[in-house]
C-alpha cells in the first residue's frame, strides 16, 4: 500500500527538481523492504548468486582410488566408520566425533577422543568436493585422510597390524570381495597383535609385510571415502531459491545475500556451490596453542625454510601442512595411490605466506556444525559475524592477516540479515540408511 502511494509521488518530484533519490527518501520513509525486493537484484547480481548453485550432482572424482565409487566398497566403509572396535579401547569411531546427530560434526570447540586435540571437527558433509583435507590441507584425498585419526594418539589410537586383524576376524568375506585375498596373518610372530611405524613390533617386520599390512589399512580408507562420498547436503532452500522458487527464503535472508556478494564480500572466499574456493587464507583467528597465546604474530620469528627452523606447531596452518604432505607416504604421488600420474605436488613448497592460513570451510548446513573455526573459537554465528565486522583478529596468530579482512560496518540488522541468510544453506536431510549404524541392526 505505502509503495504505491510513495513511489509515483517520488518519480514525480524526481521529474520536478531532477533531484536525487536522497532528497526523495528524506522526504518521504521509504519502507526498506521495497528497495530489496528479490526482483530486484541486478543482473551482475544474478551472476554472482548463480555461482553458488546448484551443487554438481557428483563430487569430482577422486582419480587416487579405484574404489571410491563402489557401492560395495561404500557400504563397508560405512561399517568401518561406525565400528567402535576400529580404536585402541574399542570406545572411538569416525561418528564420536563425526555423529550424523550433528551434522556430520561433534559439538567441542576441540575434538575429544583418546586425548584432546587442539582443532575444531569439520563437517564431513560435502568434503568429497574439497581439493585439501582438514584445515591445514595436510591431506589430498579422502582415503589418506581417513588413515591419520585411526592411529593418532588423541583419536583412535590404534594400529595398523591390529585393525588387519580385525578385518580378518569380522569382515572378511566383504573385505575380499572388494579387494582380493587377504593374507594369512595367523602367525603371531610375524605380524604381532598391535603395532604401527615407530613402535618396535612394526618396524621389527619384514619391509614386505609391512607393505601388506599398509595395504590392508590404505583399503580401510579408501572403502571409508567411498562411503564419505555420499554423505552430500544439497537442495537448501537457498538452492531451491536460486532454482526459481523465490518464495523459498524469506525477505532478510534475500537481504543477507546481497550482503554476501556484495558488502560483505564474502563471495571473494566462498565462493562456488560449496561456498568455498579451495583455497587457504589468514583472517587472524586466534588458535589454541599454548605457545602462540603469549606471542603476537608479527613478532615472530620467520622461520627456517626448508626442514630445521623453530619446532613446527599447529598454529603454522597451511605451511605446516604442506611440508607434511609432501612427506606424507599417502599422498597422491605415493606407492599407495591408484594413480601417480597426475603428480600434483610437484609444485607444491611452503613460502611465508603460507603462514597462518586455513581453509576456506563450506558453509553449507553451517547453521547446523557449530563451534566454529579451525580453533572453535566462534560458538555462534553471531561471533563469527562480528568478528569480520570488525575486520577479523589482531593476536594469538602465525603470520599477517589477509589484506582483504577489514571492517565491514554492517548494522545490527544486516548482521541478522547475513545470518538469515547462512541458514538457508541447511540441505536436505541424507536418506536414513546412510546416517545410521549397520553395525547396530
Ligand atoms: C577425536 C575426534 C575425531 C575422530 C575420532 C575422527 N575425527 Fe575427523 N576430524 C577431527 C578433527 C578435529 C578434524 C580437523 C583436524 C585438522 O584440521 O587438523 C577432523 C577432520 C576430518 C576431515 C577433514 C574435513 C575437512 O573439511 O577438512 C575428514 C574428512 C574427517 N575428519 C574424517 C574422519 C574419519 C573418516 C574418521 C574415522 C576414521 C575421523 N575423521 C575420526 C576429529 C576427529
Ligand atoms: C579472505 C577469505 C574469506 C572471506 C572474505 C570470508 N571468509 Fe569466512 N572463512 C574463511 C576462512 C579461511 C575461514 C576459516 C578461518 C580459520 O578457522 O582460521 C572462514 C570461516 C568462516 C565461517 C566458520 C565456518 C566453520 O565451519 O567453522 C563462517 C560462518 C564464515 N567464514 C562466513 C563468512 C561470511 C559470512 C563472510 C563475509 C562477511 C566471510 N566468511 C568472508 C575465508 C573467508
Amino acid at each position: 500500500m505505502l509503495k504505491t502511494l510513495i513511489k509515483p509521488n517520488c518519480y514525480f518530484l524526481l521529474f520536478l527538481f531532477s533531484f536525487s533519490l536522497v532528497s526523495c527518501s528524506n522526504l518521504f520513509t521509504v519502507p526498506e523492504d521495497e528497495a530489496l525486493e528479490d526482483e530486484e537484484f541486478t543482473s551482475a547480481e544474478w551472476e554472482l548468486i548463480g555461482r553458488l548453485s546448484p551443487l554438481p550432482t557428483n563430487p569430482p572424482s577422486s582419480l587416487t582410488n579405484r574404489f571410491a565409487d563402489d557401492p560395495q566398497a561404500a557400504k563397508l566403509g560405512q561399517h568401518f566408520f561406525f565400528d567402535r572396535r576400529f580404536s585402541k579401547q574399542g570406545t572411538i569411531s569416525c561418528a564420536t566425533c563425526h555423529s550424523p546427530f550433528h551434522a556430520f560434526t561433534d559439538v567441542e570447540s576441540t575434538s575429544l577422543g583418546s586425548g584432546r586435540g587442539d582443532r575444531n571437527a569439520p563437517t564431513i558433509l560435502n568434503s568429497a568436493y574439497n581439493h585439501w583435507q582438514y584445515w591445514d590441507g595436510r591431506k589430498d584425498s579422502l582415503w589418506s585422510q581417513a588413515l591419520a585419526p585411526l592411529e593418532a594418539s588423541n583419536e583412535h589410537n590404534g594400529s595398523r597390524l591390529q585393525y588387519a586383524k580385525l578385518i580378518d576376524q569380522y569382515y572378511r568375506q566383504p573385505y575380499e570381495a572388494i579387494f582380493g585375498l587377504l593374507p594369512n596373518l595367523s602367525d603371531l610372530e610375524r605380524f604381532p597383535p598391535q603395532g604401527k611405524p615407530g613402535s618396535k613390533a612394526f618396524d621389527q617386520m619384514a619391509k614386505s609385510d609391512q607393505i601388506m599390512i599398509t595395504r590392508i589399512f590404505v583399503n580401510i580408507g579408501k572403502a571409508i571415502e567411498a562411503y564419505e562420498r555420499k554423505l552430500i547436503s544439497r537442495n537448501a532452500p537457498f538452492d531451491e531459491f536460486v532454482a526459481g522458487n523465490r518464495d523459498a527464503i524469506s525477505r532478510e535472508a534475500k537481504r543477507g545475500v546481497k550482503i554476501f556478494i556484495g558488502k560483505g564480500e564474502c563471495i571473494l572466499c566462498h565462493d562456488g556451490p560449496n561456498f568455498n574456493d579451495n583455497d587457504f587464507h589468514n583472517l587472524g583467528v586466534q588458535g589454541n596453542n599454548p605457545q602462540m597465546m603469549d606471542s603476537q604474530a608479527k613478532f615472530m620469528r620467520v622461520p627456517q625454510h626448508p626442514i630445521g627452523g623453530e619446532k613446527r606447531t599447529n598454529a603454522w596452518g597451511r605451511f605446516f601442512g604442506i611440508e607434511q604432505l609432501l612427506q606424507d607416504p599417502f599422498n597422491n604421488d605415493g606407492i599407495y595411490s591408484d594413480n601417480t600420474a597426475a603428480n600434483q605436488l610437484k609444485f607444491l613448497t611452503p613460502f611465508e605466506f603460507h603462514l597462518g592460513q586455513f581453509k576456506t570451510p563450506t558453509l553449507r548446513d553451517v547453521a547446523l556444525t557449530a563451534p566454529y573455526s579451525h580453533s572453535g573459537r566462534f560458538h555462534t554465528l553471531e561471533e563469527v559475524i562480528d568478528f569480520y565486522n570488525r575486520g577479523g583478529g589482531n593476536s594469538g596468530f602465525m603470520g599477517e592477516k589477509e589484506g582483504t579482512i577489514k571492517s565491514l560496518n554492517l548494522s545490527q540488522e544486516e548482521k541478522s540479515n547475513l545470518i538469515e541468510f547462512l541458514r538457508t544453506l541447511t540441505g536436505r536431510p541424507l536418506p536414513d540408511e546412510l546416517t545410521r549404524n549397520p553395525n547396530s541392526f
